[in-house]
């Protein structure tokens, strides 16, 4: 039985990083017009790596929750999957393997000059906006902004996944953001079950055919080890 996971900022909210939207997000702080476009860099590439340093240094402080390390568990057991809009690794970090990432990696780096793309872990950068180690170029975090594709092999596989999910969880995700949020939508069409897990309701719940209206790492136990095991953990 195939299981996908959708995840989002909510996941990650246990381990204490911010979300993006609602109490304590960070788009009620900040502007995503200064920070999270392409126009952005282009006008102060400094400024946008000060709020990226600034969160890697949140990231680099968290440890995944328990909700991470449920999926990553079940990973080994199940025929479980990934789909993540979170660029955090907190996934990876747990032990996830099966992991699509549809909006980049806030660890990964991509030149603006030459496009060649690596992992820098250093967290603070000693020098913002860091500089290609190949070509001395502009460096620019690896992650999507609004107004940009996701990358083309991340969302064929997450079409992919969706498709062929009998069971498909969405966990943490205020559900705003296209193409990730129609993920749900196109798993429910061609058969899977909908199950979502969040505080709040989403433009999710109406189609979901289980909302377990909680935190995620809860709502995951709650799921695999009552719901699917039919034994409790
Ligand atoms: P949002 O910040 O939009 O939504 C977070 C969701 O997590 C909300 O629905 C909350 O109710 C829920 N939540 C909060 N605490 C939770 C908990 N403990 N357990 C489970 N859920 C909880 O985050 P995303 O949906 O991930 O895009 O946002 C999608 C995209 O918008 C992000 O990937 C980012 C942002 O702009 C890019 O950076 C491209």
């Amino acid at each position: 039985m195939r299981i996908v996971v959708l995840t989002g900022a909510g996941i990650s909210a246990e381990s204490g990083v911010p979300t993006f939207r609602g109490k304590g997000g960070l788009w009620r702080r900040y502007d995503p017009k200064d920070l999270a476009t392409p126009e952005a860099f282009e006008r102060d590439p400094k400024l946008v790596w000060e709020w990226y340093d600034w969160r890697r240094g949140l990231i680099a402080k968290a440890e995944p929750s328990e909700a991470h390390k449920i999926l990553a568990k079940l990973e080994k057991e199940k025929d479980l999957w990934v789909i993540t809009q979170n660029v955090d690794g907190l996934h990876q970090r747990a032990g996830s393997k099966r992991v699509v990432e549809l909006h980049g990696n806030i660890w990964r780096v991509r030149c603006v000059s030459c496009g060649v793309r690596y992992y820098d872990h250093r967290v603070p950068l000693e020098e913002i906006p860091p500089r290609c180690k190949e070509c001395g170029g502009l460096l620019r975090p690896d992650v999507v902004w609004f107004g940009e594709a996701l990358p083309q092999e991340a969302l064929e596989r997450a079409y992919e996944l969706s498709l062929s999910a009998e069971i498909f969880l969405a966990v943490g995700t205020s559900a705003q953001v296209y193409p990730a949020a129609e993920l749900p939508l196109i798993a429910k069409r061609s058969g899977a079950k909908l199950v979502e897990i969040n505080p709040e309701e989403t433009p999710l719940t109406p189609h979901a055919d289980v909302s377990i209206r909680t935190g995620a790492s809860e709502g995951l136990r709650r799921f695999f080890y009552t719901i699917i095991d039919g034994e409790g953990d």
